[in-house]
């Protein structure tokens, strides 16, 4: 028999702190449960959300079916080969908590990732990145349950699909599998560094004082950056970028830059990625508040939570913000994180 728990609040597990109530709630720690509780949900016809940090995630008040959290535990060193290893994380670690972890241990490699906030297994979905590092360049393999035939597989990151803020698991078979276990390439090696995003190099360089920049630079900077911009959900509710940087052709972006000649954008494959704060600041908004939700005042690209809101406001917000870029630039911006149900 399942322990559920009935009509539970949500409230502290969404960085939005929105007020949200599950029907039925249980916590995962081990495999079997994990097996036990999807049969359970199949079996009943009952929709399932599996819930990591909440951090990516915009809910509605009342959620139907079955909510589970992954909070299973676990971090080893599977293989090591010269300076480098493959650490195998359980999906209910702390994404930071990892990152701090490896650190204290000198497996480099995570630093540019910093206080990202949510857990390890919701990494993968949105394949999270900043500073120049994309979850998908340290991922070896993630291990699944995959619901449809109850097994266990490992899947390479090529099967995950990763893309900019996008996986296998949130837009190609989104529900199908449930990330049980991560598994990073780390290096004992600590010249390998990532510094190409210019900030981040003059903030190392600043913390470093003349000697060699070293990983843990690189971790202190990236910690620095993110606080001087991005809001700490545990003082004001938010989920991060609220859209993504939209991507636009060369021709696109030479128009726009010759209209706006301020705009911010960065050449990506084929075409150019616009800074969507930019555009979004460029607009007006950055600041504005709608009710009780708003745009953050450091950073145009965050929306947050100022205390009572709720998801119909923070939609209502986000329609306006995306018909005044699209009017003004011709601009669509696309939501990043996940609305549920
Ligand atoms: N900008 C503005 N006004 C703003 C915000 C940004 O003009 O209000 C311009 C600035 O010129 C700035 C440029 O946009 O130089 C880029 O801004 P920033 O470096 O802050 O990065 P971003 O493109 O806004 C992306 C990620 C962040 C990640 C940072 C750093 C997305 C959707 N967001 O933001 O990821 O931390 O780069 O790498 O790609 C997240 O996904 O939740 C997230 C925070």
């Amino acid at each position: 028999m399942l322990k559920l728990q009935k009509n539970y609040s949500l409230n502290d597990l969404n960085t939005f702190g929105f007020d949200a109530l599950a029907e039925s709630f249980i916590e995962i720690d081990s495999r079997d449960l994990l097996v036990e509780v999807v049969e359970y949900c199949q079996s009943n016809n009952l929709p399932l959300l599996i819930l990591g940090g909440g951090s990516n995630l915009i809910l509605s008040d009342q959620i139907s079916g079955l909510v589970a959290r992954m909070l299973n535990k676990g971090i080893e060193i599977i293989s090591q080969q010269g300076d480098q290893l493959q650490l195998k994380v359980a999906a209910g670690e702390g994404w930071h908590d990892t990152v701090v972890y490896a650190m204290s241990q000198g497996y480099f490699g995570l630093e540019n990732l910093a206080l990202i906030p949510g857990t390890v297994g919701a990494a993968p979905m949105q394949n999270i990145g900043a500073y120049g590092v994309e979850l998908k360049d340290r991922v070896a393999w993630v291990e699944v349950l995959d619901t449809q035939t109850h097994q266990f597989l490992s899947l390479s990151s090529l099967d995950c699909q990763f893309s900019y803020r996008d996986s296998l698991f949130k837009s190609v078979e989104p529900g199908r599998y449930i990330i049980t276990d991560v598994v990073f390439n780390l290096t004992r090696d600590a010249t390998q560094l990532n510094l190409e995003y210019l900030a981040l190099k003059d903030t190392c360089e600043a913390l470093a004082k003349g000697s060699s920049i070293t990983p843990y630079h690189v971790f202190d900077a990236v910690c620095q950056l993110r606080r001087q911009k991005l809001p700490d959900p545990a003082i004001i509710g938010n989920v991060g970028s609220f859209f993504k940087n939209p991507r636009v052709s060369v021709v696109e972006y030479e128009r726009l830059k010759a209209e706006f000649p301020a705009l911010v954008g960065f050449a990506d494959g084929e075409g150019y990625k616009l800074a969507a704060g930019w555009l979004i600041e460029a607009c007006g908004w950055k600041g504005k508040q709608l009710g009780a939700v708003g745009v953050y005042e450091k950073q145009a690209l965050v929306l947050v939570n100022h205390g009572k809101g709720d998801r119909r406001q923070i939609e209502t917000l986000a329609e306006q913000i995306r018909e005044s870029v699209q009017q003004r630039f011709g601009v669509l911006l696309e939501v990043e994180p996940r609305f549920y149900p």
